[in-house]
């Protein structure tokens, strides 16, 4: 099966080439680099032994996207490709609706035309929004995101759902992530951040290698046992799996199907924090600060869907994720 991987240099993309190519699927990257590094692109070669064509371009240009449909036969599309940061998004707004809503324009246009109507978005438990309750399910309403990033995730759901009702050809599978953290157990792949981290574990990463000097927790007085935020961390590499079965619903059946991706267990920042401090064999520093606007207190899944109609569950424990995160790291001073 020849899948194209939009953002397929990036964090969660590259681990899910890896398992791809290790399944024998055929894999071609379109991304532009923003924020990854082609070096992830040689580095899922070196763990899979096996090519992948790359294709340096960006999604808002028509031309370069159909001339990728144009020399490939591609089956399936998996969509990483978007901007990320929910801080940036607020600043720049106008770029992060233009980036990622019209790339998936462009991108949905081009596939009707060479008649791929199969693919798996990379959404977000964002879209979840401040008033439903964890566990969050699938059938909860969605909306009330507090940020652009957050927002287009949800517009481009509902681009999805409507392009559906317009023809009943496509095939859609929406995926609500989590939190991803940890590394391919390899040690060549795993979260890259440029600049100073906005997530937490690479934050933590980066005070345990010694580069930043201390955590900042961002609010003890939530409704949580140790009142700091709770969110339902998951491996990458179990996510990278649950797109392999999302490929595999994608090819069986027509319409839009949606599926949390989540273990649906629920740790603190300072669960994360004594974890992270196993793994690495030393305390990391940290100090109470106040809460960050737009964070809610808990957010974990309920991920029986995934499991009931995918056969997809996450295999890994906390303290894995956190000893991968760190063997990356540690094997990574200065990055990719
Ligand atoms: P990432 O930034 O590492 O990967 C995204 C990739 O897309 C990057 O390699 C970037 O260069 C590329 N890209 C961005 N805009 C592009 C464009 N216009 N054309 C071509 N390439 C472009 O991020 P990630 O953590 O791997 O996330 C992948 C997807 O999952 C994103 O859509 C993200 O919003 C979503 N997601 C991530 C998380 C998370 O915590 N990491 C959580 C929920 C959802
Ligand atoms: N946190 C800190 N200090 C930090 C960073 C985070 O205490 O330096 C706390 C946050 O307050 C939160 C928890 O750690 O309680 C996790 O925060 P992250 O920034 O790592 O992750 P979020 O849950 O805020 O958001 C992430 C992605 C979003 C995605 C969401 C749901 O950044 O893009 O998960 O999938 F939408």
């Amino acid at each position: 099966m020849a899948i194209l991987v939009t953002g397929g240099a990036g964090y969660i993309g590259s681990h899910t080439c890896v398992e791809l190519l290790n399944r024998g699927d055929e894999v071609i990257i379109i991304d532009n680099l923003v924020n990854s590094k082609v070096e992830a692109v040689r580095r899922v070669e070196k763990i899979t032994g096996k090519k992948v064509k790359f294709y340096e371009n960006d999604l808002l240009d028509r031309a370069a996207v159909e001339k990728i449909f144009e020399e490939n036969k591609i089956d399936v599309v998996i969509h990483f490709a978007g901007l990320k940061a929910v801080g940036e998004s607020v600043s720049i707004p106008l770029r992060y609706y233009h980036n990622n809503i019209t790339s998936t324009l462009i991108l949905c246009e081009v596939m009707a035309k060479y008649g791929c109507k199969k693919i798996v978005f990379s959404s977000s438990a964002t879209v979840y929004g401040m008033s439903n309750k964890a566990p969050f399910s699938e059938d909860m309403p969605v909306g009330g995101t507090t940020n652009p990033y957050g927002t287009t995730k949800l517009m481009i759901e509902q681009i999805l759902r409507d392009l559906y009702i317009s023809d009943n050809e496509w095939s859609i599978v929406l995926l609500r992530y989590f939190n991803p953290i940890g590394a391919h157990p390899c040690g060549l792949i795993g979260e890259d951040p440029n600049g100073i981290p906005n997530n937490l574990l690479p934050y933590v990463a980066r005070v345990a290698a010694g580069k930043l000097p201390i955590v900042h927790v961002f609010g003890n007085d939530y409704d949580t046992p140790d009142g700091t935020g709770v969110r339902d961390y998951i491996h990458v590499c179990d996510l990278a799996d649950g797109h392999l079965k999302a490929v595999d619903k994608a090819m069986s059946c027509t319409g839009v199907n949606t599926y949390n991706l989540g273990t649906g267990n629920g740790y603190s920042v300072l669960d994360v924090i004594k974890a992270f401090s196993k793994a690495c064999g030393k305390d990391v520093p940290y100090q109470i600060d106040p809460r960050r606007p737009g964070d809610i207190g808990t957010c974990y899944a309920d991920a029986s869907k995934a499991k009931r109609e995918l056969g997809w569950e996450a295999k890994y424990n906390l303290d894995d994720m956190c000893a991968h995160s760190w063997n990356f790291t540690k094997n990574n001073p200065n990055g990719l």
